[in-house]
């Protein structure tokens, strides 16, 4: 939430919601630093991403659904080289990128100020559900994934730290990003 921790608990503590549950689920600690990190870490194991469709349902279900997203998937990891960074079970390298976006926020720049790739460069968000969890990008501000692919397609603001994987791609249908990875 972008907050000091002190902060944090001062606004969690007002909203009364929040403080009985506390105190059963945590008798010795109630609403404290270390008994947010518990909570949230508790929650964050219960969200578990199923199989991918590929991998659901009957043998002709799973055949249709393979036919309708094979021509996408193909130009993800070809044309459009999405899979040069969103790669592996979980799409994505683990690593950090300038994808091009307008913010001023420099991200991992802050903290390797020499090198010039980490300016404005994120970690590459895994895709799994991705048709579910909108806004886009570390700052919200992609509203829908046809924008996304807008904005992919568009290639970004071409400055140094932008990855020498961006730039404009030529893709004339911009549908087929919602259907990857859902
Ligand atoms: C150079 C590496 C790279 C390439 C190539 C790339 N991405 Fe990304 N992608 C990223 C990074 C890094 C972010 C996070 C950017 C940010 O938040 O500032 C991202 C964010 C996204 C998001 C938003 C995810 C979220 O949870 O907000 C989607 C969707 C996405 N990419 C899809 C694609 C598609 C589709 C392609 C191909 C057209 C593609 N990416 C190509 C690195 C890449």
């Amino acid at each position: 939430m972008n907050l000091p921790i002190d902060q944090l608990i001062e606004k969690l503590k007002s909203i009364s919601g929040y403080i009985p549950p506390f105190r059963a689920a945590f008798p010795k600690e109630g609403l404290a630093p270390e008994s947010i990190a518990k909570a949230i870490a508790t929650y964050e194991r219960t969200v578990v991403s199923g199989a991918l469709p590929s991998t659901r349902g009957s043998k002709a279900m799973r055949k249709r659904s393979r036919n309708r997203q094979s021509a996408d998937f193909t130009l993800f990891n070809t044309k459009a080289g999405c899979s040069n960074c969103h790669s592996g079970w979980n799409f994505t390298d683990d690593s950090f990128h300038d994808t091009g976006l307008p913010d001023g926020d420099i991200g991992r720049g802050k903290f390797f100020p020499s090198v010039i790739k980490m300016g404005h460069a994120f970690k590459t968000p895994g895709l799994r559900e991705i048709t579910r969890r909108g806004p886009y990008m570390h700052d919200g501000s992609v509203p829908s994934l046809e924008a996304v692919m807008d904005h992919y397609n568009n290639g970004g603001i071409n400055r140094l730290s932008r990855s020498d994987q961006i730039k404009p791609l030529g893709l004339s249908n911009r549908k087929w990003a919602s259907s990857l990875c859902s």
